[in-house]
């Protein structure tokens, strides 16, 4: 039995509800594919920032520095502003364990109705999001507060190093896939960093003679997402347009509550986070409803990152048969099972 240590952040809101259900699935599966997840629970959140000051301790990375991996359920609660418990938590880690890649897999499952009528199950995507640089920058400022003046800045980054390593980690990826890159992208509007992207992202296709790409305007990309999901293989686009992009892909494929996110350090010098692209949903948290498929999903890549493959693809399928055999739905998906109804049946299933 090979025993992993995950650092466990159930976090905010429905986080406390979708991380033990995924659990409990991992370990069932774990007893026979010959894995043991040993999880240390911490108690990071809004909750704590409310009682302590701060939503993890002052050497909370230390803390999960040497984990195997960390799960995450989400992090954000109203009493609190977003900027103060995100950055207070979730983006530190991304960015100090450099998970430079954010890996959100689409997939529309047979049986999920779509709000999209063309999206059928040949729908099998991969939003590549560069996830520490880029839009989100705490480089800016605010100036004459209150005053009709007043003004602010906030300052994107681009740096040469880190557009490389997400291209090349999207065309890689395309290899082993349909062997397309769509690269998002802005610049008819953003005229320096986007036409920097764009080079960089030339630069290095021509190195992967193999891989097909083609550069699309994010806003008139949205509007092909919709329309015409299954023609996209792999997706490569910045931090803020990765991040739109998913939870509209997301929503193609019939629910955020169904998609599912790695934050990875490709060169495994820090632990990878993995947690689902939903966030903590204030307006369903408490009441047994959330949809725990994105967080199951999630977790089934945190065990394929850990080298149990076998183990994820049979909880992948077992989501994907369940959907497709019976007509239990979450509350998102038009159905009135609660969180434990859809765990109970997919522990059933894989039993
Ligand atoms: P959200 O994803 O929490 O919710 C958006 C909508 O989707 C809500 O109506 C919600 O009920 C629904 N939804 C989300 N997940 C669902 C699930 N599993 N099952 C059923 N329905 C689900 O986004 P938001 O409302 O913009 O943000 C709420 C809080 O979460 C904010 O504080 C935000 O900053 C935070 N957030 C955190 C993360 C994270 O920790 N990774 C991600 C996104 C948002
Ligand atoms: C996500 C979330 C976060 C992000 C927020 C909560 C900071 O939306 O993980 O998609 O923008 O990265
Ligand atoms: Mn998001």
């Amino acid at each position: 039995m090979q025993t992993h240590r995950i650092a466990l952040i159930p976090g905010d809101g429905i986080g406390q509800e979708v991380t033990p259900a995924a659990c409990s699935i991992l370990d069932a599966v774990g007893k026979r594919h010959g894995y043991e997840l040993s999880y240390d629970s911490f108690d990071w959140s809004c909750a704590r920032f409310r009682s302590e000051g701060a939503m993890m301790p002052a050497n909370g990375l230390d803390q999960i520095r040497h984990h195997d991996a960390i799960f995450l359920g989400a992090v954000g609660d109203p009493s609190v502003p977003d900027h103060v418990s995100l950055w207070g938590l979730l983006i530190p880690i991304r960015r100090q364990f450099q998970q430079y890649v954010n890996l959100r897999p689409i997939r529309v499952f047979d049986g999920v109705p779509s709000p999209v009528r063309s999206a059928t199950s040949e729908v099998d995507f991969v939003v590549v999001r560069e996830n520490v640089e880029g839009e989100y920058s705490e480089i800016g400022g605010r100036m004459n507060r209150g005053f009709p003046s007043e003004m602010a800045v906030q300052e994107a980054v681009f740096t040469r190093a880190g557009v490389t390593r997400i291209v090349d980690y999207a065309f890689t990826l395309a290899q082993g896939r349909g062997k397309h890159v769509t690269s998002a992208t802005k610049s008819n509007g953003i005229v320096h960093t986007m036409p920097f992207w764009d080079e960089v992202v030339a630069e290095r296709a021509g190195t992967f003679p193999d891989i097909a790409w083609t550069q699309e305007h994010i806003d008139a990309l949205c509007a092909k997402v919709v329309l015409d999901p299954a023609r996209f293989d792999v997706i490569v686009a910045s931090n803020l347009f990765g991040d739109i992009l998913s939870d509209l892909a997301a929503a193609v494929a019939g629910s955020i509550g169904v998609a599912p996110a790695a934050n990875l350090n490709p060169e495994r010098d820090f632990p990878s986070m993995f947690e689902p692209v939903h966030g903590s949903a204030p307006d369903i948290a408490g009441q047994g409803v959330a949809n725990p498929v994105g967080a199951v999903w999630t977790g089934a890549m945190m065990v394929r990152h850990l080298g149990h493959a076998e183990a994820a693809d049979e909880i992948e399928q077992a989501i994907a048969s369940l959907f497709a055999t019976t007509d239990l739905r979450t509350r998102d998906l038009g159905g009135t099972a609660t969180t434990r109804e859809f765990i109970d049946a997919l522990l059933e299933r894989l039993s």
